[in-house]
């Protein structure tokens, strides 16, 4: 079974991986704001953001009543709901679609939580290939100095407390985000991940990624994609009906 399916549209797709606090949202969002001061129509989906299981995921986590298994289904219904109503219209209309997390999150996570690999990856053979992956390396402790600097509490799932690793929320929290990280380290390759020392500035790291970015997509951003002029408007318009 293929990994992903193929983008066979004018429109890319940007991925930005890595755990809890490695900085990818920061780097995301400043690319997205660079490709629209180029002229390009930038749309952006984040991972769990789908309004159709909202709802389930809200009243399952707080009755923990989530199984590994039944958690990774979940999210798998999200990424569906959002690959078809969102992603793929988007793509066929030539815009860059920028994703904060992609399937690579539910290789990592559900794995660490005890999944299989196979299984997890054989249930999003129907996700879209990136045109880009970045993924930001960062150590366990640099990530949970920063996640700790902006605010106190960990939350129950995010600290895989269901896995029952151990009592203490924040030694849960490290042993699961390390596992997580394993994963990810192990993926980078096979997957052809752009590897970013995550450590690095915030501007450092923006600017690789620009390069990257122009390097790999440089010529369709001239033509080949949805350009903002007029037709921003009609994507912008067509997302918010999708929505
Ligand atoms: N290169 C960096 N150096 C120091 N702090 C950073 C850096 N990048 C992001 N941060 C800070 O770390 C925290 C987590 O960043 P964020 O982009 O939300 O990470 P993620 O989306 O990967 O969880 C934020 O408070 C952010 O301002
Ligand atoms: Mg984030």
């Amino acid at each position: 079974m293929p990994l992903f399916a193929p983008n066979r549209y004018k429109g890319k797709l940007i991925v930005v991986e890595g755990i809890d606090g490695s900085g990818k949202s920061t780097q995301i969002s400043l690319l997205s704001q660079w490709l629209r001061s180029q002229g390009v129509a930038v749309a952006f989906s984040e991972w769990n953001s789908s309004p159709l299981v909202r709802e389930t995921t809200r009243r399952g986590k707080k009755k923990e009543m989530f199984t590994p298994t039944t958690f990774s289904l979940i999210h798998a219904t999200d990424f569906a709901d959002r690959t078809e109503r969102y992603i793929l219209p988007l793509l066929k209309s030539g815009a860059i679609v920028c994703a904060d997390r992609y399937a690579y999150t539910a290789f990592a996570r559900d794995v660490a939580r005890g999944v299989g690999r196979r299984w997890v990856r054989n249930l999003y053979s129907f996700a879209i290939r990136p045109s880009l992956c970045f993924y930001f390396r960062v150590s366990l402790d640099v990530a949970i100095g920063r996640i700790l600097g902006g605010r106190n509490a960990i939350k129950y799932y995010e600290a895989g407390m269901d896995l029952k690793l151990s009592r203490d929320v924040q030694e849960s929290f490290r042993i699961f985000q390390g596992r997580i990280l394993d994963e990810y380290d192990a993926m980078a390759e096979e997957m052809g991940f752009h590897v970013i020392d995550a450590t690095q500035s915030i501007e450092a790291q923006q600017q690789m990624m620009r390069e990257i970015v122009m390097q790999e997509l440089g010529e369709s951003l001239k033509s080949g994609v949805l350009r903002s002029q007029g037709e921003t408007h009609a994507a912008a318009t067509a997302v918010t009906v999708l929505r």
